[in-house]
């Protein structure tokens, strides 16, 4: 019913030596955590707080594209479960017509140049009614229930989501994402031709945005004619009125 973060316990299952892979699921957290050190909103409104756990063997280079790839399976799910059409804004956000349904938080330990475990969080606001959230994020967050217009069995949505996910993880690891990951991408990605800025180490750099490489960073055309820019870390916003 409540966890303090999903991911947290994650963590402590993982060092406890519990054999992966496991999940975590909760129906509230107390310090829900999100990227860039930000908490997350984890009221007990019918939402999903869950943090998947691997120890995947993975060099720390394949974690852009891993997070990149649960989050398109993450979409495919939704859209096939609740016959919605949800985005994905490079790396973690997955959205409805600019507002937040879901966020991902991929954390990992690492021995060398080896990956010993993999902890992958995802928050999803499944029931939340539209007006139950705080003022700050009222204009921010939805829903799928918002976006169905009906509430969602989160029991089967998140039976579904297991499976989803575990099978997500094989094709990651046997390394066959590769055939499919492109087109999903471009499937659900809301920034690609779009203007956008990313702010990177205190700089910005705008222009259009050209879909993500194979290694998962965001390119950007910041001119015009040039090779696009390559981003695997920054925060991205859409240009006002694009
Ligand atoms: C983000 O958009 O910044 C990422 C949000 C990730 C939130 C999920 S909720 C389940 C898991 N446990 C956490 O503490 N965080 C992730």
């Amino acid at each position: 019913d409540e966890v303090d973060s999903t991911n947290d316990e994650a963590a402590r299952q993982l060092a406890a030596g519990r054999p992966t892979p496991f999940v975590i699921l909760a129906r509230q957290q107390t310090r829900g955590r999100g990227r860039l050190g930000r908490a997350w909103h984890s009221e007990a409104n019918g939402n999903l707080y869950s943090s998947f756990a691997f120890r995947p063997s993975l060099a720390p280079a394949d974690m852009p594209t891993f997070t990149l790839w649960m989050g398109v399976n993450v979409c495919e799910l939704i859209a096939n479960f609740c016959h919605v059409a949800p985005g994905i804004k490079w790396p973690n956000d997955i959205l409805f017509d600019g507002r937040k349904a879901g966020g991902m938080l991929t954390e990992a330990r690492i021995d060398a140049d080896q990956i010993r475990d993999i902890v992958f969080g995802l928050g999803l606001n499944l029931n939340s009614p539209a007006g139950a959230w705080p003022a700050e994020l009222a204009r921010l967050a939805t829903s799928l229930a918002e976006q169905t217009t009906r509430p969602l069995d989160a029991n089967r949505f998140t039976a579904a989501l297991i499976g989803r996910v575990l099978l997500a993880y094989t094709q990651f690891v046997d390394g066959d994402y590769r055939k499919t990951f492109a087109d999903l991408w471009n499937r659900h990605d809301v920034l690609r031709g779009r203007p956008v800025t990313v702010l990177q180490a205190g700089r910005r750099f705008s222009g259009p945005a050209a879909g993500v490489d194979d290694s998962g960073s965001l390119l950007v055309r910041a001119t015009s004619g040039a090779r696009p820019l390559r981003f695997h870390a920054g925060e991205v916003t859409l240009e006002k009125g694009a």
